[in-house]
Parts: structure tokens; C-alpha cells; sequence
């Protein structure tokens, strides 16, 4: 089964032909980052309006790049949720027009459950149930993924995403956006040990186990420390910082994740999400996977970020489990990973 996949929910234009939900036929990606950058994060109504300039060349080179003509499409996917509201809504308009037009099923899908997908692109013997940790620009979750299209939420974010809080923190250092990557390149260099960091432990309710995150006091301690220091014209040595802020960011990260799976008796870890593309984060799980006895699993780099291979990966279990939608499918700006009828 073929599926052409699209994907617009933040700042990649995006479109994929994907066969039977584990190979990409083509995957084209076209990034506005650089005019976002000009005003230091993603700009809404730009994003909009690129979204529509790109998409239908993107769409075409990706049919192209397949070698499928539309006539061999069995099923349109586009993300519906959760993103930019008008971001999304220029995928969700194109793909409903071109599943009339093409008389095509539409999937819905979602932009959390795609990036775990991601995996299975890569990863041919990855099957559910597995525990998953989701972290991007606009998620930090812990997810069991009891099947395909079923997922419990086992801790998410209190306030900032991860990814949200890399680039935070790197903007302060005067990183260009989207700064968590240079951030993850500057801390190699970087003594870890050099600052002392807020590493907050979110509590359950009465004692409960609990798996949620909370980033913000992190990404303050990094604003403060270094409004400090201008202050007292104090020098900050910022590879050391990158360096303890990223040993932070991971033991908050892995440990939690480690803790659910130990709980959870999953034996299985997958990453997923930008955030999974950082080099920390994926050292510390290989090696306390390791130690543990777990398989881990994480996209290669160039399924880390957004793109559209991911959403034809999830599309074609949520087509398997009847989750198709009408034309009169809408976007939503949030949605629970865990809801599935759209
Ligand atoms: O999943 P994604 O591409 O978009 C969203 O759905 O949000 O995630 C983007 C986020 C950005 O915050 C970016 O800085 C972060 O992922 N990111 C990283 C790394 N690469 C991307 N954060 C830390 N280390 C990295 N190597
Ligand atoms: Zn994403």
C-alpha cells in the first residue's frame, strides 16, 4: 500500500511516498528555519504562508522522487494536530483537496505519533508495546505504546519542552534558533561539572510514582546565571555551561524514562522527537540500556526532526485500524496523543 504523506505543523514543508508503512519511497523536506531565525523562533503567519507557496512543489517532487504517479497512491495521510493552527490547516486543506479530487481515502494523523513511527522506518523488527520517550520542540512525553494506534501517557511536561528549553537556554548564549543542536555540539567541548544546575524532581500526588518533567526552572537557572555574571562582568565560560546545562537536560530525560520502564516491565526503550537527535541524551540511554538488558532504538538523524516519512509510517497503521476521516476534517492546534477518532 502506498501512501502519500504530508506534513506542515510547524516550520517544514513536508511530503512522502511511503509503501506499507516501513519504506520510504521519497521524502522531501522544505525548511523555512532560515527566515525564521531572522526573528529568533518560528513566526505563525510566515510559517502559513510558506506552507502554501511550498506545498505543492514539495508534494509533486515527492510523487517524482517515488517514481509513483498519483494513480499508484492508495491513501492520502496529512498531520491534523497537534501545531500551528494555520500550519496545519494549509496540509489539511491541501490533502483533503487532493483526496476529493483523486477520489483517495484521508488519513488523519498525529504529530507526536508520527515521530515515534519514525522508528519504524528505520527499525524493521521494532514492534509495540514498547516504552517511548517523545521529546520536540512542543512535547516532552513518556509514552507506552501499547499498539500501533494506542498509546498511554505515562509523564509529559509540567511547563517547557525539552527541546523548547535547549533552545531557550542556547538563544541566552546567543545561539542562533533553533539553538538546541549547536548547544548538543558546543557541550562535547564542554567540563559538565563546571556549573551547578537545577535539576528538579517533579513529586507525585502522595508519594505516587510520578514521570513528569519540569524544564523551566532549568532554562531560568541558564538566564539568570548569565544575567549574573554580565552584571559583575564576570566572564561565563559558555562551553562549559552547554556542557552542564546538556548533563542536566539528560539526567532529567533518561532518568525519568528508566524509571517508567522499570516500572512499566517494558523491555523495550524507543527515543523519538527532535530532542532524540541529541548526542547526550543518546549515549547516556545507550549505555544504561545496555546495562539494564533493554533494546533501544532511536531514528537515524535525518528522521529526527519533522518530515513526512513519519507521518506514512503511522498512516498506515491508523488506515489499518479504520481511522480515516471525511472532508470535513479539521485541524486542532492540541490533541492527547492518546485520542484516536478524529
Ligand atoms: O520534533 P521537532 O523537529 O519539531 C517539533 O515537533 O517540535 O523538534 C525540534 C526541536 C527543537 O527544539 C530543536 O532545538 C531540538 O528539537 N533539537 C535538539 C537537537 N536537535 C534538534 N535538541 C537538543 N539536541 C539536539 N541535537
Ligand atoms: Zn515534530
Amino acid at each position: 500500500m502506498n501512501i502519500l504523506a504530508i506534513e506542515s505543523s510547524c516550520d517544514e514543508t513536508a511530503a512522502a511516498v511511503v509503501e506499507d508503512g516501513r519504506r520510504a519511497l521519497s521524502s522531501v523536506v522544505a525548511s523555512q528555519v532560515e527566515e525564521h531565525r531572522l526573528y529568533g523562533g518560528v513566526v505563525p503567519e510566515i510559517a502559513s504562508r510558506r506552507h502554501a507557496e511550498a506545498i505543492s512543489g514539495v508534494v509533486r517532487q515527492a510523487l517524482e522522487e517515488a517514481g509513483t504517479p498519483l494513480s499508484a497512491v492508495d491513501a492520502v495521510a496529512v498531520t491534523c494536530a497537534p501545531g500551528l493552527i494555520g500550519a496545519l490547516l494549509v496540509g489539511v486543506n491541501f490533502a483533503k483537496g487532493l483526496s476529493l479530487s483523486a477520489g483517495l481515502p484521508l488519513v488523519p494523523v498525529h504529530h507526536l505519533r508520527a515521530h515515534i513511527a519514525a522508528n519504524y522506518l528505520a527499525h524493521p523488527e521494532l514492534e509495540p508495546p514498547f516504552l517511548c520517550l517523545v521529546a520536540s520542540g512542543g512535547h516532552s512525553h513518556i509514552v507506552r505504546v501499547e499498539d500501533y494506534t494506542r498509546f498511554t501517557v505515562l509523564g509529559r511536561t509540567r511547563d517547557d519542552a525539552a527541546g523548547e528549553c535547549y533552545d531557550k537556554a542556547a538563544r541566552a548564549m546567543g545561539m542562533p534558533y533553533p539553538g538546541g543542536v549547536e548547544l548538543d555540539r558546543r557541550a562535547a567541548r564542554g567540563n559538565p561539572d563546571a556549573y551547578r544546575l537545577p535539576h528538579p524532581r517533579v513529586e507525585g500526588k502522595d508519594g505516587a510514582p510520578c514521570y513528569d518533567f519540569s524544564f523551566s526552572g532549568l532554562k531560568t537557572a541558564v538566564v539568570n546565571l548569565l544575567h549574573n555574571a554580565a552584571q559583575k562582568g564576570e566572564a561565563v565560560a559558555e562551553d562549559d555551561l552547554c556542557a552542564s546545562f546538556q548533563k542536566t537536560a539528560v539526567d532529567m530525560l533518561a532518568g525519568n524514562t528508566l524509571r517508567a520502564a522499570e516500572a512499566s516491565g517494558l523491555r523495550t526503550v524507543v527515543l523519538a522527537g527532535g530532542v532524540s537527535a541529541n548526542s547526550g541524551l543518546r549515549a547516556r540511554m545507550e549505555e544504561e540500556c545496555r546495562r539494564r538488558g533493554y533494546a533501544l532504538y532511536a531514528p537515524p538523524l535525518s528522521l529526527c526532526g519533522d518530515n513526512a516519512a513519519m507521518v506514512g509510517a503511522q498512516a498506515y497503521y491508523e488506515f489499518r485500524a479504520g481511522h480515516t476521516a471525511g472532508l470535513d476534517l479539521n485541524a486542532c492546534a492540541t490533541m492527547p496523543i492518546e485520542r484516536a477518532a478524529f
